[in-house]
């Protein structure tokens, strides 16, 4: 049974001028040693593409509320420079622009969602950075975008009305938001036959409040309202807890609490359904683990390594976003190269894949995929604190009849063999790969390789479907051949 299509969209990534994302991460310069085109790193950029990369959110974040977008485009040498105060105050050059992130999107292949500023920017900054981006014509700003060197204007569908509006965005109440929205949103025009998404800044994590108010006030001028929600092993801002040294307490309580996305989800997505009828979706679009900075960076740089633990809160995730396609029309993960969870880590000219990476890699094959109905029964394992499921999944159907079901085994000790019962369908063929280690491995500079994705034999065809044996600690995608 069939019951939604899985956007692609869930997919996504977010980019932020934060640490070393955007500069020295996925932008090194045109002259950099590391090989670039247009400045991009080459090896990211092809890494992105792998997995085929949806979407890409920028520029922030709490910075999309600090960023005017003018300050970035025109000749680098002449832009001006500010201060980044929410990410280490440090000096943003604005090198990284307007032109050079849709150059990015255009690379990698993926769609470009920006985020307007509603907390500090003004209404006319926002209606012009529309008509730069997207007018086919003469006007003043189709001109000076003509002048910087793009005489035609770009396909724009994402654009977000304010990021965090609730916080770093301004620290605005619902109804005051609500009123902005819709006064920016009147602005934000569809000009020369491209039609805006328009995405309404939503609420943190179980803020329920707000997701009422503004879909109350504005859901029939938006397709989109975001969530937000971080996974915080220890749920204390101030003592996260390490990315890399935890014990099984720990990584329990992780993927405990990365598991109330499926409650947000539900409770948030029931509001959207009420107000938005089916045409308005939930975009997730800052998710991720969120730990200490690994010792010895900066602590306005949010870098952290991305282990075993991770891969797994990942495929929760993204199993949860699946299951819940009717309502998910987005997700991005928070944050693309060296920031938070990342899929890319870099150390000069050095890159490595994260575990997180891999699980997308694995996970690819949904998009655009008819959402399958299934169940799974599992027993509950964990600690005595903090209790996981033992097994998490989804399923989905390709065009070409493939069916994909990813599944994960949260235990740490436990082979667990799954009996899969496949309704409607007799599998000519399986094929699967899997991503496992230990709770604590990750992926190093200057050593191979410890988690990568890998073909993997202990799937076989039974009468009823299939029989996957799951290691512990793993994650597996199996595609049952039609
Ligand atoms: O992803 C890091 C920050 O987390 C973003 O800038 C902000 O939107 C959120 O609080």
């Amino acid at each position: 049974r069939t019951l939604a299509t899985i956007a692609p969209e869930i997919y996504g990534n977010f980019s932020e001028h934060l640490g070393r994302c955007i500069y020295g991460g996925l932008f090194v310069g045109e002259n950099s040693s590391i090989p670039n085109v247009a400045g991009m790193r080459t090896e990211a950029v092809e890494a992105l593409k792998k997995i085929k990369l949806p979407v890409l959110r920028w520029p922030g974040g709490c910075f999309a509320d600090e960023y005017h977008w003018k300050d970035g485009i025109g000749p680098r040498e002449t832009r001006k420079k500010m201060i980044n105060t929410n990410w280490g105050g440090v000096t943003e050059d604005n090198s990284f622009g307007t032109h050079e992130f849709m150059e990015l999107c255009r690379q990698i292949g993926c769609q470009p969602y920006i985020n307007g500023n509603v907390g500090s920017g003004t209404v006319q900054e926002m209606a012009e950075w529309i008509e730069y981006l997207t007018f086919d014509g003469i006007s003043p700003m189709a001109d000076e975008r003509g002048r910087n060197g793009q005489t035609s204007p770009w396909k724009l569908k994402y654009f977000g009305i304010g990021n965090e509006n609730w916080g770093c965005g301004g620290n605005m109440t619902p109804e005051y938001y609500a009123n902005e929205y819709r006064r920016y949103n009147t602005f934000v025009k569809n000009f020369s036959g491209n039609r805006i998404y328009r995405i309404a800044c939503g609420a943190n994590a179980g803020d329920l409040h707000w997701t009422e108010v503004v879909m109350r006030e504005c859901a029939r001028f938006m397709d989109g309202i975001s969530l937000h929600y971080y996974t915080i092993p220890s749920g204390n801002w101030g003592k996260k807890g390490s990315a890399t040294k935890f014990d099984e307490n720990e990584y329990y309580a992780t993927l405990s609490r990365t598991l109330y996305m499926n409650e947000l989800i539900e409770k948030h997505g029931a509001i959207v359904k009420r107000y938005g009828g089916g045409r308005v979706k939930l975009l997730v679009d800052e998710w991720g683990t969120w730990y200490d900075v690994e010792p010895g960076t900066h602590p306005g740089f949010l870098y952290q390594q991305n282990t075993m633990r991770d891969a797994l809160v990942a495929s929760l995730n993204l199993d949860i976003f699946n299951r819940h396609a009717d309502i998910v029309g987005m997700a991005n993960l928070a944050q693309l190269c060296n920031v938070l969870q990342a899929l890319i880590l870099t150390d000069g000219e050095q890159m490595v894949l994260t575990p997180t990476y891999h699980v997308f890699d694995l996970y690819k094959h949904h998009q655009g995929g008819a959402l399958l109905d299934s169940c799974v029964e599992t027993d509950i394992g964990g600690t005595d604190e903090w209790r996981v499921p033992k097994i998490s999944q989804s399923a989905s159907k390709a065009e070409d009849g493939t069916v994909h079901l990813t599944v994960s085994n949260t235990t740490l000790t436990e082979e667990i063999t799954v009996d899969c019962a496949v309704l409607g369908m007799t599998p000519s063929a399986v094929k699967a790969e899997i991503v496992t280690g230990a709770m604590a491995d990750c992926n190093d500079f200057g050593t191979a390789a410890k988690v990568a994705a890998a073909d993997y034999d202990g799937v076989t065809l039974t009468p009823d479907g299939c029989r996957i044996v799951m290691k512990p600690c793993s994650v597996v995608h199996v595609a049952l051949l039609p």
